[in-house]
């Protein structure tokens, strides 16, 4: 049999995607929002490749020819698993490709806030140094990396990763995770002795506010917090009135609530100091995104072999 492939949100990935080493057919699409254009599209396909198309019962009933959703991402939220579960349909993702990328956004976050580095580049663009009565100018502190304390919420593998190139830097690591290990220290060892702390647990009912106005008073003011695991970890209101009130000194975000923030977030705001909010990009450099495209098809190839790879229950 031959299969179908039809890549539905491609611009999604920015790396070469191969074609799978069995007969098939091939056709992508840059982005496929409506119901309507996701069953035109896969009305012949066997096998679909999606990011964030939403794969909900009402299309997926309109496409019993599809086999396979091969989902080019971790989180696999759009698709309905139940109904796939029901009608035969397999669900497959990636998997640990963000080992480095990651981590290199949270060193890069600490480093650009310990040394104040953005509000340095505002200054000068402001004409700060022209004014400068001295060949150089010290609007705001900077901090070494070396011999500062890093507080690791979620020793899972990415907090492992960042831990590594930590102690390499010459930072003391306290980890904490709610999973036995060794080495762990408690939550609020991390809020009072950390000088950075850094989040990468998932988002449960458990985590959602884990970060609010009580544990942000128990952090040094001279601290900072870097959140690239997931927006609603942190209360973003007592946040922003943290950094503008100086309890903290410093944020690095790579996630929000509500994403893309098309309404505006509490924490899109110039005038709160020392804070990086970048566009939930840190699983985004070229490396991971060619790891997670090679994956892709690795599984859809396990998947056609017999033996499929990274099934989603
Ligand atoms: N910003 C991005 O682009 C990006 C990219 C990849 C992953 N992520 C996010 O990073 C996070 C971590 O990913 P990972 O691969 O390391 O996951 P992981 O499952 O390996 O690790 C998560 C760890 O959190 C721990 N944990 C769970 N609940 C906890 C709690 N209540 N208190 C303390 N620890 C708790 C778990 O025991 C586990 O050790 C995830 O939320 C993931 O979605 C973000």
């Amino acid at each position: 049999m031959e299969h179908a492939i039809v890549f539905l949100d491609r611009e999604s990935v920015d790396a070469n995607v191969r074609r799978p080493n069995f007969p098939h057919t091939y056709k992508e699409y840059d982005s496929t929002w409506t119901p309507e254009e996701i069953v035109d599209r896969l009305k012949d396909a066997t096998i679909a490749i999606i990011n964030k198309v939403p794969m909900r019962a009402d299309t997926l009933k309109q496409l019993p020819k599809l086999k396979l959703i091969a989902v080019a991402a971790t989180g696999t939220d759009v698709v309905d698993k139940a109904y796939c579960k029901q009608h035969g349909i397999t669900v497959v993702n990636i998997r640990n490709y963000a080992f480095n990328t990651v981590p290199e956004h949270v060193i890069a976050l600490i480093f650009a806030l310990r040394r104040n580095l953005l509000t340095y580049v505002k200054d000068v663009a402001n004409g700060v140094w022209n004014k400068s009565s001295q060949f150089c100018f010290l609007t705001h502190p900077i901090r070494d990396i070396a011999g500062s304390t890093l507080g690791i919420v979620g020793y899972g593998a990415l907090g492992k990763s960042i831990g590594k190139r930590a102690e390499a830097l010459g930072m003391n690591v306290l980890p904490y995770d709610v999973m036995p290990q060794p080495g762990l220290v408690d939550f609020e060892t991390i809020l009072k002795e950390s000088d950075i702390i850094t989040l990468h647990v998932p988002l449960t009912p458990e985590t959602k506010n884990m970060i609010g106005a009580k544990e942000l008073k128990m952090m040094k003011p001279t601290a900072i917090l870097i959140n690239t695991a997931r927006g609603g970890l942190v209360d973003e209101a007592a946040l922003a009135a943290a950094l503008k009130d100086g309890t903290i000194a410093g944020a690095g975000f790579d996630v929000l609530t509500v994403e893309p923030p098309k309404e505006g977030n509490i924490l899109i705001d110039e005038s709160i100091p020392n804070l990086i909010v970048t566009p939930h990009v840190a699983w985004a450099s070229k490396e991971a995104m060619q790891i997670l495209s090679d994956q892709l098809i690795d599984n859809i190839e396990a998947f056609v072999a017999g033996k499929p790879q990274n099934v989603v229950e």
